[in-house]
């Protein structure tokens, strides 16, 4: 049975070291007990070691934000998936919709990072989602795209650890996040798109999860037994206050 997972994304926050070594020790001491479901937490790259050396319980695995797909040599900037391992990251988040707006990222540089973590054996947290709400309920097809071209010429099963986060873009940071109903549709969606591609082992194994103005209150929503095919959640905003995360990660 595959546990769910909650997942992190402090995206360019705290701002010092210290901040940073305290929120994640509060977390990980308050979650230290939880068993049942998995933890990562991805804060920026440059806080990772400090992260690192204050984790209370080897259950909370550590993630990155973004990787660079190409394994070394002159790429001013960027980070590759051996500096992030030496640092004990397992879990990277690929093509996450801020690195596509502000930073250009392209379906085809989301498809090299995906290809690139899994070669080094990181698991790939691929987030989707639509720019704008249009018919509610309705999966558009951008989302169906995006799940194609990132997962473009992987063979069967190299996916099957993957991690799918359907972040629909209206609903981060928002406050409105989508229905717990509308996120399972799309979950299935999802699953039936990956089963397309990489066959029904893969899509049986891969976990899909929501992110979008996930707190405290309705976390548990999301992934209840009522809820069939979603398997966890991303959180931004809420991840940052302790109490509020390790709330979120008791109701999961
Ligand atoms: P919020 O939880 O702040 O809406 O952010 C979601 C998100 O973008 C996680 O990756």
């Amino acid at each position: 049975m595959k546990k769910n997972i909650v997942i992190a994304n402090w995206k360019m926050n705290p701002q010092s070291a210290q901040e940073a070594r305290r929120l994640f020790d509060t977390i990980t001491k308050g979650i230290r007990r939880v068993k049942k479901t998995d933890v990562v937490i991805c804060p920026p790259f440059v806080h990772l070691p400090d992260v690192k050396s204050v984790r209370h319980t080897q259950k909370v695995f550590l993630g990155s934000q973004d990787i660079f797909w190409e394994e070394k040599g002159a790429y001013t900037g960027e980070i590759s998936s051996r500096m992030l391992q030496s640092f004990g990251v397992t879990h990277v988040i690929i093509g996450h919709s801020e690195r596509r707006r502000w930073l250009g990222e392209t379906d085809e540089m989301i498809n090299n990072k995906i290809k690139t973590a899994l070669k080094a054996g990181l698991v790939p947290i691929l987030c989707v989602g639509e720019w704008v709400r249009e018919i509610p309920g309705e999966i558009p097809d951008i989302v169906e795209n995006q799940v194609r071209s990132a997962l473009k010429g992987l063979k069967k099963g190299d996916f099957k650890n993957g991690i799918i986060a359907y972040e629909p873009v209206w609903a981060i940071g928002t406050g409105r996040p989508e229905t717990p109903d509308n996120a399972a549709k799309a979950a299935l969606f999802i699953r039936k798109i990956v089963r397309d591609i990489l066959g029904k082992k893969t899509a049986e194994h891969i976990r899909v999860i929501y992110g979008g103005s996930v707190n405290a209150e309705n976390a548990a929503s999301f992934i209840s037994k009522d809820i069939r095919g979603m398997e966890g959640i991303l959180v931004g905003g809420a991840s940052l206050r302790a109490d509020d995360f390790i709330k979120i990660v008791k109701s999961v």
